[in-house]
């Protein structure tokens, strides 16, 4: 019988090796042994630790999936704030972004600068989190402020490495994108045809939605890639300006203890992004080997064009290239703007175009009752996708460009824009009998049938029914979006029939919805309609903010919104605020201020908000970051909260137990502080039994958090 300790050493040298194999495979594309070698492996480590699961390490890769479905998805605060990226268009503009920087470095004209050419990855950037060379968290860019915590997500993506090769201590954050090769995007979209679901439009939906899904073995299946560009500790990176601005002060200083005190990894010593990126490697990480230092922004421009040309060669799509100065500390001298960093620059490829048949030409109506027309097209390979619909903005641009239906056209689609329709192929434009008739705009809506209007030097047209049926759905569909309410699992086709049904008319409906009636719904059961109730009751406590941009006044995007709530406090504040009050708001404009002086002064809209406060919406700003923050009495603890709580919205519990410096997870573990049990309670009551982990009813929970819930 072979010794624990022998059995340990045995479990640490499988799990080696094959952390080995899968960065010969995932990461560096270069295997060593055949499939069949490397599933033994896994095989007889699963083997093992089936035997000794005491032994079983969080960091073990037969724990990427654990195989639990997670609840949801926590929020976090990036401790340096993602931002993003300048676009350049052409050679004149990355020849201007060189001059800034020369004019910001201070340096002579014909000074030639170094930069670091990388790919632009088409996926959505990712944060990792390292603690002493252990995988401790992946986080979403979100707003860049915060994002959406998908650790468990992130463990299922093979190429990223539970721990580091080398044991990095202390916390070191990496940067980069999550991406689904084209090989993927293709399988998952042939297979969802097959069993009838939509295809997604693009590699890039793809990889965000399989990132927000709740199933780790889904997003292991579907085979997401990662690379990642950016080192974001004291000293690196954009964000250390306070460290960062005494190195530049004093040069000399080669290691990280000035300023504050950091784990000196040696990083420091590291002088551009170069040195960077292969230090990422170094540490296992997957990097694309595709980057090349330039001397100058000339031999840049010169990477640009080679992969301006052969991008469709990659197994992965890409959308331009991004440009960065390499020398670190020159980019702290440069700094940043709000959204940008002045180092760096990304240049968008020039739109792809093909030629297709345009079969018909049909209006859409939008949220705000614009009506407007779109091209279908007969299918076209275009820049990777199929594209069968493209967007034709305007009647006026439609008379203008003389598109018609039964045309050729020549459409395009540039980054994350709508394929557009250029224009017509008059050349191959059928004569006689067969000619195309020019496109006439609709008089009346097709919704509903009201004559469209359309103010003096307009060129949009709107139904002005306020109770047209395709404003009301899309108007639901933007209150229940992401970006506003986020009551996942309320989409499209759901709110279709609540409308369709006359269940619902307008926002304030939803909150009156019951599990039954939404279980009589096509496609429900009653499990889903139970989550969804949930949902929808969790969205109560989003906060302010959200509502206002969930109502979708106009010209009020999710910036306005929050400065707005913020400023004012809430709905109350708000109604007592006049338009110069608002407009006196950093960032809120006179259109803003006045249109949305006119949303509130609108009887019908202080009905519909009487009756959303009268639902319980919450109407204050939202107190992520209270003024006069409780104790911080939960710290390092964790919880998790299981069915619904009658006195306050799940969201709410979650934000008391954050702003207590305690954390909530979607499930329980030995290490659970407790789990918050409210009405109807899932499995996850019966596992803290099992575990021994403490329950609290709510009474007991208000109790925890005090006096002040948030
Ligand atoms: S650097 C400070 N490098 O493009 C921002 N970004 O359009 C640092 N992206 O949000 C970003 N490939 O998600 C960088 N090689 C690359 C990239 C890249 C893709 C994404 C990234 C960023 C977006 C901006």
């Amino acid at each position: 019988m072979p010794t624990t300790d022998r059995i340990a050493r045995d479990l640490t040298e499988l799990r080696a090796a094959i952390r080995h194999h899968e960065e010969r495979y995932y990461v560096l594309d270069d295997p060593e042994i055949s499939d069949t070698e490397f599933d033994q492996l896994l095989h007889r480590l699963t083997a093992l630790e089936a035997d000794h699961p005491e032994l079983v390490t969080p960091d073990s890769p037969t724990q990427r999936v654990a195989g639990r479905p997670v609840d949801g998805f926590d929020t976090v605060r990036h401790d340096v704030p993602m931002l993003s990226l300048d676009n350049a268009y052409d050679e004149a503009e990355l020849t201007a972004f060189d001059e800034r920087v020369r004019k910001g470095l201070e340096l002579e004209a014909d000074a030639p600068i170094a930069y670091v050419a990388e790919l632009k990855f088409d996926g959505l950037s990712i944060a990792l989190h390292y603690r002493d060379g252990l995988l401790r968290r992946g986080v979403t860019r979100g707003d860049g402020v915060r994002g959406e915590d998908v650790t468990s997500n992130v463990r299922a993506i093979r190429s990223i490495p539970l721990r580091l090769k080398v044991a990095v201590p202390g916390d070191i954050e990496v940067r980069g994108e999550i991406f689904l090769p084209r090989a993927s995007f293709d399988r998952m979209n042939a297979a969802r045809l097959e069993a009838g679901d939509p295809p997604f439009a693009n590699p890039r939906n793809a990889a965000a939605g399989t990132m927000r899904t709740l199933d780790p073995a889904l997003v292991e299946r579907r085979g997401l890639g990662a690379y990642l560009y950016q080192l974001i500790e004291p000293g690196i990176g954009s964000g250390a300006a306070s460290l960062a601005d005494e190195r530049v002060a004093k040069p000399e200083d080669s290691s990280a203890e000035v300023g504050r005190t950091v784990h000196n990894h040696g990083l420091a010593a590291l002088p551009g992004h170069a040195a960077v990126l292969e230090q990422l490697v170094a540490w296992g990480l997957p990097v694309d080997r595709h980057w090349r230092r330039c001397c100058g922004i000339g031999e840049a421009v010169d990477y640009c064009r080679t992969w301006a040309d052969q991008r469709q060669a990659l197994p992965f799509g890409i959308d331009g290239v991004v440009i960065k100065v390499d020398r670190l500390v020159d980019r702290v001298r440069l700094g940043q703007t709000a959204k940008f960093p002045r180092w760096a620059m990304a240049f968008k490829f020039p739109a792809e175009q093909a030629t297709t048949r345009l079969l018909q030409i049909e209006v859409n109506v939008g949220r705000t009752g614009a009506v407007t027309p779109y091209a279908v097209l007969e299918p076209v390979q275009l820049a990777g996708t199929t594209v069968r619909l493209a967007t034709l903005h305007n009647a006026e641009d439609v008379a203008r460009k003389d598109v018609r239906a039964g045309d050729y056209v020549l459409v395009e689609k540039g980054g994350d824009i709508i394929p557009k329709v250029v224009k017509p192929i008059l050349g191959r434009r059928p004569t006689g009998d067969d000619e195309p008739k020019p496109f006439v705009m609709p008089a009346a809506c097709p919704a509903c049938d009201t004559m469209l209007e359309r103010g003096d030097a307009q060129v949009v047209w709107r139904c002005p029914n306020n109770h047209c049926p395709a404003k009301v759905r899309r108007g639901l569909q933007h209150f229940a979006g992401r970006r506003a309410m986020n009551i996942e699992g309320l989409g499209e086709s759901l709110i279709n029939q609540l409308v369709d049904r006359e269940l619902v008319a307008d926002a304030a409906d939803l909150f009156g919805l019951t599990s039954d009636t939404l279980a009589a719904l096509e496609r429900m059961g009653t499990k889903s309609a139970a989550n969804l109730t949930a949902e929808i009751e969790a969205s109560k406590g989003r906060g302010f903010a959200r509502v206002l941009f969930g109502l979708g006044v106009r010209h009020v995007g999710e910036g306005a919104a929050e400065l707005l709530s913020g400023r004012f406090g809430g709905l109350s504040g708000l109604l007592a605020a006049s338009v110069d009050e608002m407009e006196a708001v950093d960032g809120v404009g006179p259109i803003v201020a006045t249109s949305v002086r006119s949303f509130l002064d609108a009887p019908r809209n202080q009905a519909l908000l009487r009756r959303l406060e009268d639902a319980g919406v919450l109407m204050l700003a939202d107190r992520d970051e209270p003024v006069d923050a409780p104790e911080q009495t939960l710290t390092g603890q964790t919880f998790v909260i299981t069915g619904t709580l009658i006195t306050m919205p799940r969201e709410a519990a979650r934000r008391a137990i954050e702003a207590r410096g305690g954390k909530v997870t979607g499930s329980v573990s030995a290490k659970t502080r407790g789990l918050v049990v409210g009405a109807d309670p899932g499995s996850k009551l019966a596992k803290a039994e099992a575990l021994g982990v403490p329950t609290l009813d709510e009474a007991a929970f208000r109790k925890l958090i005090g006096p002040r819930p948030e």
